[in-house]
């Protein structure tokens, strides 16, 4: 049964070797609004930056989300007071009919930190939060199949491709992943890093995941 209010099994901060995942803030929008206003940011889905406004927005959803649902996407950061690197985590999926009520794992980084494995990072630690401590069965994810980065990081950390389908409101074509709980604890050794505050995520080996 999945929380409607505030979860004590749910880490409101989450370090990992080299990040700390926590909730939002509203003193996040300075940092975000500069983020999110790169083009290269948001190309998927909206091919344009973000307006401040819009961020603003964003940010909202962010917080009332971990206050309605008990949890939400993470804000990113570099550990040891870092600066805000990015938007990675878990969310009730509402904005599509197709995976409605399924929790759904996005990520989004700042540009500046991209290819040092941080979206890895995060991701595999937010998988875990889904599976040992909200109890999920299955975690989804949805990637339009021009965006390499985003395929191949659903890849590494152990998503399969279930379908194609078109989303009908913008008319995309979209991948639609998904990720068990089994097949997550077999390649991964399973419980362990939460326990540990996930010092030890483990980067998935490609010849281990699902097909
Ligand atoms: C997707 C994203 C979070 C990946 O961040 P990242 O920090 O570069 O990811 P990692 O360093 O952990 O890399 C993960 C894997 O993706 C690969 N990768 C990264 N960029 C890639 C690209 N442009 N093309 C192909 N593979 C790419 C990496 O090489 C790595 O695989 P490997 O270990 O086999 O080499 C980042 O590109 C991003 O924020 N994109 C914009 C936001 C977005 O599109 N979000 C998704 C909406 S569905």
């Amino acid at each position: 049964m999945l929380p409607k209010v505030a979860d004590p099994r749910i880490p409101e901060e989450l370090p990992t070797a080299r990040l700390l995942l926590r909730r939002w803030r509203s003193s996040d929008l300075d940092s975000l609004a500069q983020m999110f206003a790169q083009p290269e940011v948001w190309e998927f889905p909206f091919a344009r930056g973000l307006t401040r406004e819009e961020t603003e927005l964003r940010l909202s959803r962010y917080i009332e989300t971990w206050e309605h649902d008990g949890f939400g996407k993470y804000a990113v950061e570099l550990s040891g007071d870092g600066p805000l690197i990015g938007c990675v985590g878990l969310e009730l999926a509402t904005w599509f009919h197709e995976i409605e009520g399924e929790v759904e794992i996005g990520w989004r980084l700042d540009p500046r930190y991209w290819g040092d494995g941080y979206a890895t990072e995060a991701a595999l630690a937010s998988l875990k939060v889904g599976f040992d401590r909200l109890g999920l069965d299955r975690i989804v994810a949805v990637v339009e199949p021009a965006n390499l980065a985003s395929l191949r990081l659903a890849e590494k950390i152990g998503l399969r491709v279930v379908r194609e389908t078109l989303e009908p409101k913008f008319g995309r074509l979209l991948e639609v992943f998904v990720v068990e709980r089994e097949i997550f604890e077999e390649a991964t050794g399973s419980q362990t890093a939460v326990e540990d505050g996930l010092h030890s995520a483990k980067v998935l080996d490609t010849t281990t995941r699902a097909h």
